[in-house]
């Protein structure tokens, strides 16, 4: 009788130490591939926290509406200038596609980098308005309003929650923290910006109550 039990328990032994060293090598490469494409098909994880999102969309909101931001996102179609947020000087327009009209168009004087010097054009290969068929104006918005505005789809050139999480590290949102001489830089770092900006969205992407 002794026998006959000892058998199975050796083979338990044996199968067992041949799935752990399978389940450590299915680890291994499982952790592996997760490295080689955290950045390409990650997809946002929302946990909802309503006292967190909107404390979060209010340091949000002092960058979107600062000059840096908002000088490009005015409520008429003339783009705005300076830390005061005057009306752009020789008033180019924002055109169909946002890049101007006829003649008056950004890239005239907007080069792909700042121009040196005090009242200088800043640059960037891309540099334009958001287009007439979406404004996504930010100037005059309240933070219930801006909030609500920039997670719909119909007015934020159509980004999900993915598109809306890479939007903190595109080219013209980078702009703002490379203004040129003699601009002032937006309220928070870049990286702040982005850390308020993705857990606004990942708390839920609640709008602060009021207007
Ligand atoms: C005729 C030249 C010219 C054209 C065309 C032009 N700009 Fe400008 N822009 C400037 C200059 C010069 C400045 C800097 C003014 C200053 O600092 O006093 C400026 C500044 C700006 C600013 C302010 C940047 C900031 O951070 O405060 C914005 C925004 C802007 N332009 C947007 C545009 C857009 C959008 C277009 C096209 C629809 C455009 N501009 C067309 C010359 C031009
Ligand atoms: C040179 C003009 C320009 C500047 C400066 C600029 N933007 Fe924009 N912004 C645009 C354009 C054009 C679009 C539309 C392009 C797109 O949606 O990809 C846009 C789109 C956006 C959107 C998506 C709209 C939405 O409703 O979700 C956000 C968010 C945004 N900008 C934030 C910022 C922030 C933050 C800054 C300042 C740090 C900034 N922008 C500075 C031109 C500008």
């Amino acid at each position: 009788m002794k026998h006959q039990i000892k058998i199975p328990v050796k083979a338990f032994a044996v199968v067992s130490v041949l799935l752990m060293t399978v389940g450590i090598m299915a680890f291994a490469l499982h952790s592996d591939d997760k490295k080689s494409k955290v950045h390409a098909s990650m997809l946002p994880v929302v946990k909802k926290d309503s006292i967190a999102s909107v404390k979060a969309f209010k340091q949000v909101y002092t960058v979107l509406t600062s000059a840096r931001c908002m000088n490009c996102h005015p409520s008429g179609n003339i783009p705005l200038q300076g830390d005061d947020s005057h009306l752009h000087t020789m008033s180019p327009q924002r055109g169909i596609d946002g890049k101007g009209v006829y003649a008056m168009k950004c890239s005239n004087c907007h080069q792909p980098t700042n121009t040196p010097g005090l009242h200088t054009p800043p640059g960037n290969p891309n540099w334009h308005l958001p287009p007439a068929n979406m404004k996504m104006v930010f100037q005059g918005r309240t933070p219930r309003q801006l909030a609500e505005q920039l997670i719909d789809p119909k007015q934020n050139g159509h980004k999900d929650l993915k598109k809306l999480i890479e939007h903190a590290d595109d080219g013209l949102v980078l702009s703002g923290w490379n203004p040129g001489e003699g601009r002032k830089l937006p309220p928070m770092s870049h990286a702040a910006f982005k850390k308020a900006w993705i857990t606004w969205l990942t708390t839920g992407a609640y709008a602060p109550k009021g207007k």
